[in-house]
């Protein structure tokens, strides 16, 4: 790459976002997880869509769920000496070995929408994610004034078994509920951030349950569990939305569709965006050795029934999610 055309560009540009010529010549490679939920799809969508406005050469490998797949990924974009690689690590564990290669080769990694380990620390620039803890805090919160003082038992579906946001999510909604013992988590499983497994376990909940009659509450770490577990619900006569109070976190148009059907109750926002902040961060590091911070900390926002569902879900629905 021709650095000083490219510093010159950037100062062109000056203040303005230092798209256009400033990043024409940069190639990224990322290395999605899949297409598990909406969101994801939506985080691709958006990630093609952030590279074109900056004129990037992006290019995603689908891992299709396999950390294995990720990681023959990143040794291929390694090899094809890109100037960036995106990952979002499927689980937190397991990274450090081709990490170090990346390192080795001077090429910068940054992290999307989930963390790994803390040793790893040093392997990657920057995260850019959202706080996951504070994300099933908020759900936690949401759902100890929906409750009041009546004693509840929410069953929990949970993310994929060893990410990063799975645990968070498991963790701070704990955080949220602590100290209201009348809330009970009585049962806890992975549902795989999918729609169909979040039936699926939402099913064998309702038949451990003998019908669901004493679920008071669905906490999912993902609005695509939540929405095939409403589908369960459904079809087991019971009324989510009602009888049972639904939150999750992502904040995709289908949960707003339920939302605004009154089947949902809640969602804690995930902004499908973090491609946008990520590209800035590696331009202006590419240009002019500007660090970006180690974490690139994206907002969260509680939506709720009171906030009319059925507008958001119109504003929504075009994204491509
Ligand atoms: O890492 C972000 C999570 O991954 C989203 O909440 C979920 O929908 C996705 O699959």
């Amino acid at each position: 790459m021709n650095f000083k055309a490219l510093n010159a560009a950037v100062v062109i540009c000056g203040a303005l976002v230092c798209s256009g010529a400033g990043a024409k010549e940069l190639t990224i490679g990322f290395s999605q997880i899949g297409s598990e939920s909406g969101w994801r799809a939506a985080e691709t969508t958006v990630s093609k869509a952030e590279a074109k406005k900056r004129n990037i050469n992006f290019k995603i490998a689908d891992a299709q769920q396999k950390q294995e797949n990720q990681i023959r990924a990143i040794r291929s974009f390694i090899a094809q000496g890109v100037d960036a690689i995106f990952l979002a690590p499927v689980v937190a564990t397991g990274w450090n070995a081709v990490l170090r290669e990346a390192k080795e080769a001077k090429i910068p990694v940054v992290l999307l929408d989930r963390d790994i380990d803390p040793s790893g620390k040093d392997l990657y620039l920057t995260a850019v994610t959202s706080d996951s803890v504070h994300e099933g805090k908020v759900a936690g919160e949401w759902l100890v004034k929906a409750v009041g003082s009546k004693s509840c038992n929410v069953v929990e579906l949970q993310g994929t078994v060893g990410a990063s946001v799975a645990a968070n999510r498991k963790k701070g909604f704990e955080q949220g509920i602590a100290g209201h013992a009348n809330l009970k988590i009585v049962r806890s499983q992975t549902g795989d951030f999918t729609r169909a497994k979040g039936k699926e376990v939402m099913e064998s909940f309702i038949k451990a349950d003998g019908g669901g009659k004493s679920i008071c509450a669905v906490y999912a770490h993902n609005d695509d569990m939540m929405v095939g577990a409403i589908q369960a619900m459904k079809e087991a006569g019971l009324k989510p939305g009602s009888d049972v109070l639904t939150v999750s976190i992502d904040a995709v148009p289908d949960i707003f569709k339920a939302m605004a059907a009154g089947e949902a109750n809640a969602t804690v926002e995930l902004t499908p965006d973090m491609a946008g902040p990520a590209f800035d961060a590696i331009i202006a590091y590419k240009a002019k050795g500007t660090t970006p911070p180690k974490w690139i900390q994206t907002a969260s926002k509680l939506y709720t029934g009171a906030d009319n569902p059925q507008a958001v879900y119109e504003s929504k629905k075009d994204l491509g999610y």
